[in-house]
């Protein structure tokens, strides 16, 4: 087993209370998105900045279309507009960029700058940012098995290995911790295959209000979490 006493390899972060957040500012809830999208920025930097290798956000559940349609269409636009902004910035930094999720549902448009920024950042190795978009953990598993059987697989060869190289998450790490902001705790859908293992925190903070330091406590409690029950393994 690896050893966990270090900075986790892999967190995925649920981005919990941009409404909220807004609502307490007296502010429509498409400000709080987009403070929650300006707010990627920093933490992805202080991840890579700590040794952490993947970066994960659930940024737009299989749920999440079930929002009113100027909201659904805000986070689509959030988005576009963030892959525009921060592809370039992020591709000079270091940071590989990949989608999970299903591509069908995203526009025509969408779906080219997604797989514009995967192309053009492919090769960096610095961190890995995994946008969960349109992304649903039992989708994801329904899909996977579809893909075993049209593959023609027969039943005994379903095996836990081939099954998690038929998820989106091929090739990535399960996740070390899972943060979900706002208090809220549940993973609603998020990484359902990948979380078995994970350690979970839930912070009591907006997602615009999480901030580095906020960061940097989540990943000490999962490090004292490791140092109290693991004391054999790194002995
Ligand atoms: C939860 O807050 C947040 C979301 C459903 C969307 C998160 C999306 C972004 C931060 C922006 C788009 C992402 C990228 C990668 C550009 P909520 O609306 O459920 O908050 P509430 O529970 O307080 O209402």
């Amino acid at each position: 087993m690896e050893n966990h006493k270090g900075v986790p390899e892999h967190i995925a972060i649920i981005m919990d209370g941009n409404g909220r957040w807004a609502k307490e500012r007296g502010l429509a809830r498409s400000e709080g998105h987009r403070a929650g999208t300006e707010n990627l920025r920093r933490i992805i930097r202080s991840a890579a900045s700590q040794g952490v290798k993947y970066l994960t956000f659930f940024a737009f559940s299989t749920e999440n279309w079930r929002r009113p349609k100027a909201e659904v269409d805000l986070l689509l636009r959030l988005l576009a507009e963030y892959i525009d902004r921060e592809t370039e910035a992020l591709h000079a930094e270091g940071a590989r960029l990949l989608h999970i999720g299903r591509e069908k549902g995203l526009s025509p448009e969408l779906a080219a700058k997604v797989r514009h920024a995967i192309q053009l950042t492919r090769n960096n190795d610095r961190i890995t940012v995994v946008l969960a978009f349109n992304y649903g953990g039992r989708d994801e598993i329904v899909h996977a098995c579809q893909k075993l059987i049209e593959q023609g697989l027969d039943p005994e060869e379903i095996t836990e290995e081939r099954l998690s190289q038929a998820m989106y998450t091929a090739g990535i790490p399960d996740p070390d911790l899972i943060i979900r902001t706002s208090g809220e705790e549940r993973l609603s859908n998020f990484l359902t295959w990948q979380s078995v293992y994970s350690e979970l925190v839930f912070p009591p903070v907006y997602w615009p209000d999480f901030d580095e330091e906020w960061l940097e406590r989540m990943i000490a409690e999962y490090t004292s979490r490791h140092r109290r029950y693991g004391g054999l393994e790194s002995s």
